[in-house]
């Protein structure tokens, strides 16, 4: 579904106005549509219901507690990176046993955290984490699950920033590595193997890449189930790739499937999938108002009251996003579309056929749902935008704008 349409010449989410939300609650905004969330947890689960998959949501790319109760609600888990998200995780009511925890850095304060909470599993990413778990685990008198997380070493071809299972990356061990982690850490006391764990990058737009990752580990998987009782889980992580440009093809959750369910099918492991962007990414929008146009001898700006602080990605990444006008006016103007953020990387579209806007228009950034406001920052002191979530014609602030008090907040 595309929850953003014009509708007698008015941009809508769902069957609101975004013009009337941008009245209503300010600019810059992020708007999401719950039901567009809804109909994206659903395509993917339907697609892989041969292996009925936990869905856990990776809470990184927007944790907005409202994004995670629609998704929990739906029966996702949700895959975490931090003791933050563990602590917002479940403020927004998630089952601990529904949770999985990633990254290369947990802490030890982290790691006490999630085993006092219960979760499912640690995906463990090298040897030293895996005893600070058994340790943790003492402890508390608890037992740490695991997962090791393997790098398989593919190519997921797509921006270098995002890409993470190629052996130059931090992340995983090698599969021979791993192997010898596995056999190792089971004598660890207070550990169990739980699983193996992969993510090989994010924004991945051919089935292909994951294909051929899970075929590098199937027979790693299949060896550790035969030795190991407590080995159930597969966890392929997240990465799929959706369209920001209008001529892009996105990966359908159909493709992916078919690429994935036959070897998972056949190991007969409980499977884990920690997708992101592909719940999120296109159920959001990001709105903002032009300030000035402004020309000089070689390029025209349209200026608008949102910046690099609000979504980084164009910046960061050179990421493409559609930028559409609220209400159309008809015709374009080729050039920037830029902040107020004093460095000349802040922008949000560069040399573009950008809708024709005047001083006040609003225009609004494409999917912006994944990666957008979790991103943000405070940077030239600005502060974060607020957020709306629409579900057919209601319209609900889930975070409000930040206040220049909100700013100094903490300052001693
Ligand atoms: N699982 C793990 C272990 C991850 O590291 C990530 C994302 C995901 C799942 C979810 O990936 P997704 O399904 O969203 O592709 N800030 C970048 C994306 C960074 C992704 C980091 N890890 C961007 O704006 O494109």
């Amino acid at each position: 579904m595309n929850a953003f349409t014009h509708r007698n010449g008015v941009l809508h989410a769902e069957n609101v106005s975004v013009e009337e939300l941008a009245g209503r609650y300010g600019t810059p905004l992020y708007v999401y549509s719950r039901n567009h969330l809804r109909a994206q947890y659903r395509a993917l689960a339907d697609a892989m219901r041969e292996v009925a998959p936990l869905i856990c949501y990776s809470v990184k790319a927007n944790s907005n507690a409202a994004v995670m109760r629609t998704f929990l609600e739906e029966g996702a888990g949700l895959d975490i990176v931090s003791g933050g998200e563990l602590f917002r995780g479940l403020r927004a009511g998630a089952d601990p046993g529904r949770i999985v925890f990633a990254g290369v850095g947990k802490t030890r304060d982290e790691i006490v955290y999630a085993l006092r909470e219960g979760i499912r599993f640690f995906t463990v990413e090298s040897e030293p984490e895996a005893e600070r778990i058994s340790r943790c685990a003492a402890e508390t008198g608890t037992t740490g699950r695991i997962a090791f997380r393997v790098n398989p070493d593919v190519d997921p071809r797509t921006h270098k920033y995002i890409s993470t299972g190629k052996k130059e990356n931090k992340f995983g061990l090698d599969p021979a590595r791993a192997a010898r982690a596995y056999a190792w850490a089971a004598g660890l006391p207070g550990i169990e193997i739980a699983g193996l764990h992969m993510h090989i990058g994010s924004q991945i737009l051919s089935a292909e890449p994951f294909a051929a990752a899970l075929g590098r580990v199937a027979g790693l998987c299949a060896e550790l189930r035969d030795r190991h009782a407590t080995f159930r889980a597969l966890d392929i992580g997240g990465g799929i790739g959706i369209r920001y440009s209008p001529d892009a093809v996105p990966l359908a959750p159909g493709d992916f499937a078919r690429a994935v369910t036959p070897t998972l099918r056949a190991l007969g492991l409980d499977v884990v999938l920690e997708p992101g962007r592909f719940l999120v990414g296109n159920a959001g929008i990001l709105v903002c108002r032009v300030q000035y146009i402004k020309e000089n001898a070689v390029k025209k700006f349209v200026i608008a009251d949102a910046a690099m602080n609000d979504l980084i990605r164009p910046s960061l990444y050179e990421a493409y996003h559609e930028i559409t006008a609220v209400r159309a006016r008809g015709g374009t103007i080729k050039g920037d579309l830029v902040g107020p953020v004093c460095e000349s990387g802040d922008f949000l579209a560069v040399e573009r056929d950008l809708p024709a806007v005047a001083e006040g228009d609003l225009l609004a950034v494409r999917s912006a749902g994944a990666y957008g406001f979790a991103m943000s920052s405070n940077y030239n002191s600005r502060p974060r935008a607020a957020e709306v979530m629409v579900e057919d014609d209601r319209a609900e602030l889930v975070r409000a704008r930040e206040t220049w008090e909100d700013l100094v907040r903490g300052e001693v």
